[in-house]
């Protein structure tokens, strides 16, 4: 083996071991979307500092502990067809495929892909009764019931770039239903006012609860923020609205903020924004037997900052938060985004450090009937054997690096003297065929 081998090799070797532990750190990202499927968390495209539309898949496996401290996202190899931020995705009931649907997409060719997260192909589902003018509505939330029946409430036509005022809000409710690969759309009553950025929960009374987000009293008025006491409610069975009036403490009217709905009925709201200031409380929890609106953690341990367009979804007891652009009280630019996740305990209603899959109780059968309760000095406990073990590890990956780098500089010191010779003599050949050409012409 030569020496300019030994030298890629130390190269090559160097750079796996210092690359191992963060070669899947994704950019920091909004306006992504993201569905959960068996015990892997999916994230799609968003915007990122570079590009307002992004086409990269990440996902967390959920099925191995992780730290918050520490980056657990894996990147998918292939990435979307498309680029897309405010989007939204669904999976199937039988959790063979994941439904994009909607968003800011780099191509305006259909609005709904379809992914399988096997073979991790994309494909362009044919859905009878599709309204093209559906491409591009972005904004919106979606829900899919039990039997692969999906609502999409309102939504807008804007475009990145595009003013308010020059968009409009859809005043319809489409069904998607992709068991039959089907789609159809209801008007919405007068009464009921169209919107963006709100959250949509199901409960398992198929009622839909619609959370916040903007609204517009008339279409070119200006956009307002519905009270979070004013909870507008869709029932998936008669296809009709009504609505409810809660109590409680007062939330900050907001848009951009998430939705769970956790045990008991309760929907644990987090984040959002008025305009592009930071609301309150951050997070909130809404009792849909009583309709009342609590805070029920003013922890400051493990806390994310608040957030705006970031998601959260329900795994077992945990709420998962991820990504997101960061906002404050006072409005700061540059904005700051978020490639963190966090994780919240909705059963002791405390922020962890660390996703434990010990304190989730015996793994789940398929029916997930078998699931205790978190424990806290479980979840720290083990968050603090994982960083000890992390610092290990990345302790042994600076020193091979830096040992790398020492061998590798001592090996191009020593070919250099070579190369140069080598250098030297080919400039000589060189001449030499110049003088030679030279003779010959
Ligand atoms: C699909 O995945 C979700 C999320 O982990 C899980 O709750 C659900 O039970 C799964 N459904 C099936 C049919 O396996
Ligand atoms: C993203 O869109 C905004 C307009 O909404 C624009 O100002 C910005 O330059 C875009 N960023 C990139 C990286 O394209
Ligand atoms: C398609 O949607 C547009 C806008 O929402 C609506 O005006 C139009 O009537 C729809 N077309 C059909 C065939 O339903
Ligand atoms: C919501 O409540 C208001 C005031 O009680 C009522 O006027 C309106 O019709 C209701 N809307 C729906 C969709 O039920
Ligand atoms: C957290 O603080 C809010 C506002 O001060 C209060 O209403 C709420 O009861 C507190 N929650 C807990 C769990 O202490
Ligand atoms: C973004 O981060 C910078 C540097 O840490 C900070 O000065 C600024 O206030 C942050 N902006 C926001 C909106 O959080």
């Amino acid at each position: 083996m030569n020496n300019f081998q030994n030298l890629c090799i130390y190269f090559i070797l160097s750079f796996t071991y210092s690359f191992v532990i963060c070669q899947d750190i994704p950019d920091a990202r909004y306006e992504h979307t993201s569905a959960l499927i068996n015990d892997k968390l999916y994230f799609f495209g968003g915007a990122t500092q570079t590009t307002n539309t992004s086409n990269e898949v990440f996902y967390i496996d959920l099925s191995s502990t992780f730290d918050i401290l520490t980056s657990p996202f894996k990147k998918v190899s292939v990435g979307m067809p498309v680029g897309v931020n405010l989007a939204t995705c669904v999976s199937s009931p039988d959790n063979s495929t994941i439904f994009l649907i909607g968003g800011r997409m780099t191509s305006t060719s259909t609005a709904v892909y379809k992914f399988d997260p096997i073979s991790l192909q994309w494909t362009i589902p044919i859905i009878d009764g599709f309204n093209n003018s559906f491409i591009n509505r972005n904004e919106f939330d979606t829900v899919i019931d039990s039997k692969g029946k999906s609502y999409i409430f309102g939504g807008t036509d804007t475009k990145t770039g595009i003013t308010i005022g020059n968009d409009q809000l859809f005043y319809e409710m489409n069904l998607f239903d992709t068991a039959s690969m089907t789609w159809s759309t209801l008007t919405l009553p007068t009464d009921v006012l169209p919107r963006i950025d709100y959250t949509a929960t199901l409960l398992p009374t198929g009622f839909i609860i619609y959370l916040g987000g903007e609204t517009r009293l008339t279409p070119s008025s200006a956009n307002t923020k519905p009270s979070f006491n004013d909870i507008l409610i869709f029932d998936t069975k008669f296809l009709s609205w009504s609505n409810k009036t809660a109590s409680g403490i007062t939330v900050q009217p907001r848009y951009g903020h998430s939705a769970v709905l956790s045990k008991g009925g309760n929907i644990i709201i987090f984040g959002g924004a008025s305009g592009f200031a930071q609301v309150y409380p951050d997070l909130a929890v809404l009792n849909t037997n009583t309709w009342m609106w609590s805070v029920p953690s003013n922890s400051t341990v493990n806390v994310p900052p608040s957030l705006i367009h970031h998601t959260a979804n329900l795994y077992k007891i945990y709420m998962i938060i991820a990504f997101g652009r960061k906002t404050s009280q006072l409005v700061v630019r540059p904005f700051n985004y978020s490639n963190n996740i966090y994780i919240f305990n909705t059963e002791t209603y405390s922020w962890v450090s660390s996703f434990n899959e010990v304190s989730q109780g015996t793994p789940t059968n398929s029916d997930g009937a078998a699931t205790n309760k978190g424990d806290l000095s479980t979840d720290n406990g083990n968050s603090l054997t994982y960083k000890i073990i992390l610092y290990i590890v990345i302790s042994i990956g600076c020193i091979a690096f830096l040992s790398s780098l020492v061998v590798c500089y001592k090996k191009y010191y020593k070919n250099r003297t070579k190369i140069e010779k080598n250098l030297m003599s080919d400039v000589n050949d060189l001449h030499d065929k110049e003088r030679y050409s030279n003779r010959v012409v």
